[in-house]
């Protein structure tokens, strides 16, 4: 599961229910989460943010065997002069992972993000964010954590699943050159990707079938069989969207070497959100309906849906 909303992602989630995120009611919304009774059941692991950890939230976890892990990159800064946004947080990297590692994170994530127009992703921004995001793996393994690289390619836009296969391919293809140049161990890393989807707005809404078959063309062609695991992000799509299509996958995948899963936010924890709306009295029933998506997203893992 992701739960590494950074203050600003998860302030946006909040505006949209009329909440205003602080860190009380950030600690108060996750404690929700993690509290749930059985979800040990269906999460194996759960990353999170910076501000979780210091208010101790990964002890919950440990107490229900859920490894915790931390995001570690800075989130987005301009890229030269473009509309591309580049990942930042590799100053200080080091220091900052052997202080997680002491606190008992023991898997890590850093996340880019690749838009599809006509003209992106551009070749110099594939170097730039592709580079950083192995030299986070490699930091992250120096010190004994598992890195997530997380290379996401972006829903929005109007383009086809086909174009979204092809730049998955790419994005993936390159990243494992990258990953090779730093000398990452590509048999310790988990791979967190989107699945290929046609842009909103070109009007086209595609079948879970076409959805699981144009992943993994790109999966297959991308992604070395050393790799143990690669988990989906949910990247916008609701809830039951991508379940269907996470369950399609598993089911289409047959004799890919690497095991599927989901690491999503957005879709675990959407409808939870939306019905604890900020209010103690409303806990129980959010617990509910959070269990039940695991349950369901569980099953989809398994292609079992
Ligand atoms: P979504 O499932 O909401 O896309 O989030 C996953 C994630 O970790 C994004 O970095």
């Amino acid at each position: 599961m992701a739960a590494d909303e950074s203050t600003k992602t998860i302030s946006k989630r909040f505006e949209a229910l009329g909440l205003t995120s602080t860190p009380e009611l950030n600690q108060k919304y996750r404690e929700m989460l993690f509290n749930t009774p059985g979800i040990e059941n269906f999460i194996s692991g759960v990353i999170l943010y910076d501000e979780s950890v210091r208010q101790g939230l990964n002890k919950i976890l440990e107490a229900k065997g859920i490894v915790p892990g931390i995001k570690v990159d800075g989130g987005l800064e301009p890229f030269n002069d473009t509309e591309e946004q580049v990942t930042k947080g590799l100053e200080g990297l080091d220091i900052r992972l052997k202080e997680y590692a002491s606190l008992g994170l023991k898997f890590t994530k850093w996340r880019g993000v690749f838009k599809i127009t006509d003209k992106y992703p551009s070749d110099a921004f594939f170097e730039e964010n592709l580079t950083r995001m192995a030299k986070f793996a490699k930091v992250s393994q120096e010190n004994n954590m598992v890195p997530i690289v997380e290379p996401e390619v972006l829903l929005e836009g109007n383009h086809t699943t086909t174009r979204c296969s092809e730049t998955l391919d790419e994005t993936l293809t390159k990243l494992f050159e990258k990953l090779k140049v730093e000398e990452v161990d590509v048999s310790q890393i988990i791979v967190k990707t989107s699945m290929a989807l046609p842009g909103p707005e070109s009007g086209v809404k595609a079948l879970p079938l076409e959805v699981a078959n144009a992943t993994l063309r790109a999966l297959k062609r991308a992604v070395p069989p050393e790799v143990p695991g690669i988990v989906f992000l949910s990247g916008g799509q609701t809830p039951d969207q991508a379940t269907d299509n996470l369950n399609e996958i598993v089911k289409l995948k047959t004799d890919a070497p690497w095991q599927l899963s989901f690491s999503f936010s957005r879709a675990l924890q959407e409808e939870a959100m939306r019905l604890w709306a900020g209010k103690d009295e409303n806990v129980s029933a959010a617990q509910q309906i959070f269990l039940a998506r695991l349950e369901k997203v569980s099953k989809a893992r398994k292609g079992e849906l």
